[in-house]
């Protein structure tokens, strides 16, 4: 590393922090004449503006006194108390006011877990692909990332059953497995309750703990909910983690978390050590919402908005798209998994539909261990829908064009080597 004015000053942790280079082509997605499918950002129409006035203006009336004050780092007891028993009637899982600890979005929930469960160099198991941000947080710590490819149906449960016991008889097991079982970002797919019942076992035989991460599970635009894992857990080896962003307002950055109680009580005292407690207005706001009977109304707003904007971009794939490339259904949440030909890069490509207006995640980012070069994440919950099939005709353009320059070069190259 060069030497600059303070870079002797940093902790051996920071000096291994490298700024994601996602963020850096991410950057090119703000100019003004890219339609951007690549942010996971909720659409602002989602938010609950006139409804939040209201209830905002009656807790500075009513609860100023608490709601702009310090409050417990456990959380605020009765949003905490809301989400124990809707947790029960919700998913069937049983939970105390003591398994619930609230957090500022579930990626500090994510990352306080990590603080500590891991040591550098510990083993954590995620599907290849999984979300970007997990991944940081387990690079963060030190963590050493083994991934298990997923299908249609989720993460191969046969596979993961390989690496359990290859890494047992390495005595290398993991801290834990990581999973967004629902709705999966970056995928859209969801693990079947046959996987589910699979992971558990899988768990419970190697003693692991599993976190399941669930920002998702509440936007279902069609079929059937699957039940949580942590609804299977008898022996207490889940920890749940679900939040408000996706379906009331990021910008509130309040989540929870519904966990074994020793796990729950230990990241409490993290917690106190790194931020004291969670933003006491903005829970005391949620929990206002979900009295006044805002939350779920809004949920059901939400999913009218996006189950529409999915339609519309699986319809312009299927008119814009060549037939060599394919993409996937998701029942919900806000992504499409697509895979391109084989011989197209989708790194590569990037700049190319930058330059004409359009932009995606590449795929390979979303694989802890290499991967997935002909592949990318599309968003559809934030454009409006001209832009969504303005921008998917552009991609369409890119893809064909990368298409016939590839398909060209490898002609050369055959008749190079003849
Ligand atoms: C799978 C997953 N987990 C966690 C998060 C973090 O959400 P937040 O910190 O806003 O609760 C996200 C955000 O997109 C996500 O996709």
């Amino acid at each position: 590393m060069t030497q600059t004015a303070h870079s002797h000053r940093f902790s051996q942790n920071a000096k291994g922090m490298k700024a994601s280079e996602i963020r850096e082509l991410l950057k090119l997605t703000q100019r003004q004449e890219v339609i951007s499918f690549a942010g996971g950002l909720p659409n602002p129409e989602a938010f609950p503006v006139e409804e939040m006035k209201p209830i905002i203006n009656h807790v500075m009336d009513a609860h100023a006194a608490d709601a702009l004050q310090y409050g417990p780092t456990e959380g605020h007891n009765k949003l905490r108390n809301v989400i124990a028993r809707g947790m029960g009637t919700t998913y069937g899982v049983t939970q105390n006011i003591q398994n619930i600890l609230i957090t500022h979005g579930s990626q500090q929930a994510l990352s306080l877990l990590s603080h500590v469960l891991l040591d550098p160099g510990d083993a954590v198991i995620t599907s290849a692909p999984s979300y970007l941000g997990a991944l940081l947080t387990f690079r963060a710590f030190q963590a050493h990332i083994e991934s298990v490819p997923l299908d249609g149906e989720g993460i191969r449960t046969d596979l993961l059953e390989t690496k359990l016991e290859s890494l047992s008889r390495d005595k290398k097991l993991p801290k834990f497995i990581y999973l967004i079982p629902t709705f999966q970002n970056p995928s859209g797919v969801t693990i079947s309750l046959e996987r589910r019942k699979r992971i558990y076992e899988l768990i419970c035989e190697h003693d692991l703990l599993l976190i399941e991460d669930d920002p998702y599970g509440f936007l279902r635009y069609e079929g059937k909910d699957v039940p949580l894992i942590k609804s299977l857990d008898e022996e207490d080896r889940v920890v749940y983690t679900s939040t408000f962003s996706k379906i009331l307002a990021p910008g509130f950055r309040i989540a929870w978390m519904a966990g074994p109680r020793e796990i729950v009580n230990r990241v409490c005292l993290a917690k106190q050590a790194q931020d004291l407690c969670a933003n006491t207005f903005a829970q005391y706001c949620i929990f206002e919402a979900m009295y006044h009977n805002i939350l779920f109304p809004n949920i059901e707003k939400i999913k009218r908005l996006y189950r529409g904007k999915r339609d519309l971009m699986l319809a312009a794939m299927e008119a814009h798209f060549p037939a060599q490339v394919s993409w996937n259904h998701p029942e919900g949440g806000l992504f499409v998994w697509v895979t391109l030909p084989a011989i197209i890069d989708a790194r590569d490509m990037f700049i190319k539909a930058i330059a004409n207006g359009v932009a995606y995640v590449v795929g390979d980012a979303f694989y802890p261990e290499g991967g997935g070069h002909n592949t990318m994440r599309l968003n559809f919950s934030h454009a409006s829908d001209e832009m969504i099939e303005e921008g998917i005709r552009r991609l369409g353009d890119v893809i064909r064009q990368e298409m016939g320059e590839k398909e060209a070069a490898l002609e050369d190259e055959v008749i190079g080597g003849f």
